[in-house]
Parts: structure tokens; C-alpha cells; sequence
């Protein structure tokens, strides 16, 4: 049966300055405009600062080609008040040095090495949601905290009690200002404008840096286990030599901690609502799981076998990608396409509207993980799927999040069946992830 799934259209005109700023506010996917779904390059008029890029060829000159133009300044303006100039948020030498040194801690074989704390943690969610009487969960809030559980486990496993609620509750207030600081991210407005949420999230920054401060100064004095702190804490600069100071490290852990579990509770979330509306896709994976697992706890050697399940998170991250759009800023005048491109101006990636555009996807609206069985996967052209990025700044995680999202995958359906519940469809909702508008609730049912 041919699933459509809720989705944002487009504006019916374009909209004017006011408009835009309001709806930006609402959701930013709703001043994507119609031809970012149909054209290779668009801009309100010659001259916007503003560009939106959906070409492939475009996509590799700017994210590949030629990305020493083209910056991240708007990122860094918007998640550097809470995440400083880590490895997400820096450029240049700066960030080239974190990247070698945060690489080999995301080396496939040591990941699948973490695959029991997927498991376990997709274990304890099964485990709540069978306590009676309830069949109804609100599985976007469980997805998410299992998944906060998953990177303290495997990054810092010394850490949690200490530093796992105030991360959590800080988390949640910076991300209610985030409309706001986007918006104002966007348009360069001047620090002193009033900000609804701004000192709220202000405070829940400073909290949180402290306790990561002190969980930096405790371990300094005492040593520590073999962990992502302790990786950061030994790596060095191969040109200088030097060691990641304390602001760095809190910068970095932080980094991890936030980039590295609410995309792929939000990769989790929207496949498991999809799978409630799919009988036959959730019975193939169902079948799939059996076969491979047996009766025994999804495993490591299991991961690479669950096709089924990959084709079907790669398919729901293409209709509902986590990190919906990403930009980047020219730091220099150049051309895309034969358009002047002049330093300063926003050149948009919108990742959603990529992987759904009319000239490269085939019904592009509707669900069907049959586009990412492996032959048709690999006919797929490199930027007209990017859930993850792509050029040198490719998410770090992705094969760290590829194996978590199969396995807790795959550990909930060997026992548990998703279905609706009542209330509204979920309706896709851009912060700094996508979101299901209203949150998600199902109905979970055992086997
Ligand atoms: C489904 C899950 C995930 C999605 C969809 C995702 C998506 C992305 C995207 C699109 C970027 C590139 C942003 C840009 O170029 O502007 C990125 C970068 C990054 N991601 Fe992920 N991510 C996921 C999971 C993770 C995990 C699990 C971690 C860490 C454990 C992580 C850590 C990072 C970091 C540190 C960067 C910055 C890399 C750099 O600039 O060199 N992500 N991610």
C-alpha cells in the first residue's frame, strides 16, 4: 500500500520579509520555497543574499571544491554560546586538528564493540513500556532519553550520575529558545535586541558548562578509564604539539554529548511512527529480525546481515532527516552555477527538500525503503542523499550512529509491535533537528 506521510508544502508565493521572519520562527522548513524541491539553484533575485543549492554539482563545489568559501559562520553564531569552538563549531586549522584527533575513536570495529549498550538500552525501553497499564507511550521522549543513555555510556561512563541530569534539563531549555536564535543567527541582529528564552537559555549554558568544568578538574586530579574524556584529554596538535586546554574539552565533550543522541533519537522516532503506519514493512523487518537474531540479543556480527532494517532508517532519514538543513556562509566572492555568489551572502542547504526533489526521486513524497535496497542504493548519486552531510565535514558519528540505530531497531521489534495512536499525525517541526510537532505517541504492543 502506497504510504504518504505528513510533510510541509511548500509557500504557494513567495513571501515577503515579514512573512518570512514569522514563519522562520514557527518552522523553519516553512520558508523552504517550491523550487528548492525542483531546481538546482535558487535566489529570490539576482543579488539575495541568500541562496538556496540543491545541484549536485553545486552541493560538491561547495561542501568539497571549494569549502575553504564557504564557512559555517551561522552555525558557529548560533552553537557556539554553548558549544564554544569544538570540533562542530570551528573552522580551518582549528578544526582540522580536532578532527584527526577525534577520528579514531569512531573506528567501525571498536564501535561494534559498543552494540550490547545498544542493545541493553533499547532492553530498558522495552522493559518500561511493558510496566501495565498502559499501551500508550510517549515514545519521542523515551527514544531520546534512551539514546542520552547510550552516549554517556560509551563516551563517558564515569560521568553520568553526575553530570546526566543537569546536561538534560539545560539541553531542553537551550533547545525551547532555539527558534529565536536562529532567526536572529540568521540575520546578524545585534546582541542587545531582546531575545524571549535568551537569558533562560543563557543560564542553563552556564550550568552546564560548570558541572563538565568540574568533572574536567576532578578528573585531572585523579586519572580515569579509558574514555572519549580521556582520549580528548591525551590527543595533541601533530603540528604544535600542544594539548586540548579545559574550555576545548568542555567544548568537545559537550559536543558529543548533544550532536551525538538527539539525532538519532529523531532518525528512531520517525521510522518507528513509520513503521506503525506500514503493516507490511513492519512485518518484513519483524521477519528479518528472526531470521537473523534467532531467539538470542541482536550482537555485533548481527548488524551488517539486518538489511531490511538499514534500508528502512535510511528511507525514513530521507523523508525526515534529522538535521533537515544545513548552510554555510562565502567568506570570499565566487560563482555557483554562473551566479556571483558575493562574500558575506548565505548559500542553504536544505536537506529535506534535496531528498525529496521532483528531478531525482522517483514519487519523492512517498515511503518505500525499496529505493535503498543494495542495488538501487548504489546507483544513488553521492549529494542527492546527505542525511549526514557530506565533503570533509561529514557527521564523525555516522557509522556510530548507523550500528546504534539498527541495533535498538532491531531489539525492539524482536519483541514489540508499533501501531497508532489517537490524536494528530505527527507534523515535521525544524529546531536544530526535526521534531514531530505535539511529540510522538503509539500504541506498543508484545509479542
Ligand atoms: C542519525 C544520526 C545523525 C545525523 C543525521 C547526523 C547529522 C550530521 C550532519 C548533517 C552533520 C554535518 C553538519 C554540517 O556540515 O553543517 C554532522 C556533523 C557532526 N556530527 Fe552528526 N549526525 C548524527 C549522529 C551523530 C553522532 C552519533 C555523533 C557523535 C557521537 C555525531 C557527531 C557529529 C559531529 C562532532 C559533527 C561535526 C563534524 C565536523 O564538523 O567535523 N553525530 N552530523
Amino acid at each position: 500500500m502506497r504510504l504518504v506521510p505528513p510533510r510541509v508544502v511548500p509557500p504557494a508565493k513567495p513571501l515577503g520579509r515579514l512573512a518570512f521572519a514569522a514563519r522562520f520562527v514557527r518552522n523553519p522548513l516553512e520558508v523552504v520555497p517550491r523550487e528548492a524541491y525542483e531546481a538546482d539553484f535558487f535566489r529570490a533575485e539576482e543579488g539575495a543574499a541568500r541562496a538556496w543549492v540543491m545541484g549536485p554539482a553545486l552541493l560538491k563545489q561547495v561542501l568539497l571544491d571549494e569549502r575553504e568559501k564557504f564557512h559555517k559562520l551561522t552555525q558557529i553564531r548560533l552553537l557556539s554560546p554553548l558549544l564554544g569552538h569544538g570540533l562542530l563549531t570551528s573552522e580551518g586549522a582549528e578544526w582540522k586538528w580536532q578532527r584527526q584527533a577525534c577520528a579514531p575513536m569512531f573506528r567501525h570495529h571498536d564501535l561494534l564493540g559498543f552494540v550490547p549498550v545498544f542493545v541493553r538500552a533499547a532492553q530498558g525501553l522495552l522493559a518500561r513500556w511493558r510496566t501495565p497499564p498502559r499501551s500508550v507511550q510517549q515514545v519521542d521522549r523515551d527514544i531520546t532519553r534512551a539514546t542520552f543513555e547510550v552516549i554517556s555510556a560509551t563516551l563517558l561512563p564515569s560521568a553520568d550520575a553526575t553530570i546526566g541530569p543537569v546536561l538534560e534539563q539545560s539541553i531542553a531549555t537551550f533547545q525551547r529558545s532555539g527558534g529565536w536564535a536562529q532567526l536572529y543567527a540568521s540575520v546578524r541582529a545585534p546582541h542587545w535586541l531582546p531575545r524571549p528564552g535568551i537569558s533562560a537559555g543563557r543560564r542553563a549554558v552556564v550550568a552546564l558548562r560548570a558541572a563538565v568544568a568540574a568533572l574536567i578538574r576532578e578528573r585531572r586530579a585523579g586519572g580515569g578509564p579509558d574514555d572519549l574524556m580521556q582520549r580528548l584529554m591525551v590527543a595533541r596538535d601533530p603540528e604544535s604539539g600542544q594539548a586540548m586546554d579545559d574550555a576545548r574539552l568542555i567544548d568537545n565533550l559537550l559536543t558529543f554529548y548533544l550532536a551525538g543522541h538527539e539525532t538519532t533519537a529523531r532518525a528512531l522516532c520517525w521510522t518507528l511512527y513509520l513503521l506503525s503506519r506500514s503493516p507490511e514493512w513492519s512485518a518484513a523487518l519483524g521477519e528479518e529480525v528472526a531470521r537473523v537474531a534467532g531467539g538470542e540479543p541482536v550482537a555485533a556480527a548481527h548488524i551488517e546481515r539486518l538489511v531490511l532494517v538499514q534500508q528502512v532508517l535510511k528511507e525514513s532519514m530521507r523523508l525526515y532527516p534529522p538535521v533537515p538543513m544545513m548552510s554555510r556562509q562565502a567568506v570570499a566572492d565566487t560563482t555557483l552555477g554562473g551566479h556571483a555568489i558575493r562574500a558575506g551572502s548565505s548559500v542553504i542547504i536544505p536537506i529535506y527538500a534535496i531528498q525529496r526533489h521532483a528531478a531525482r526521486w522517483e514519487d519523492p513524497h512517498a515511503f518505500d525503503p525499496a529505493r535503498f535496497a543494495p542495488e538501487r542504493e548504489a546507483a544513488l548519486g553521492r549529494y542527492q542523499y546527505l542525511p549526514f552531510g557530506a565533503g570533509p565535514r561529514i557527521c564523525i558519528g555516522m557509522a556510530f550512529a548507523m550500528i546504534e540505530a539498527t541495533a535498538i531497531l532491531a531489539a525492539l521489534l524482536q519483541q514489540a509491535r508499533f501501531s497508532p495512536a489517537p490524536g494528530p499525525e505527527p507534523y515535521p517541526l525544524a529546531r536544530v533537528t526535526l521534531l514531530p510537532r505535539g511529540g510522538l505517541s503509539l500504541r506498543v504492543s508484545f509479542k
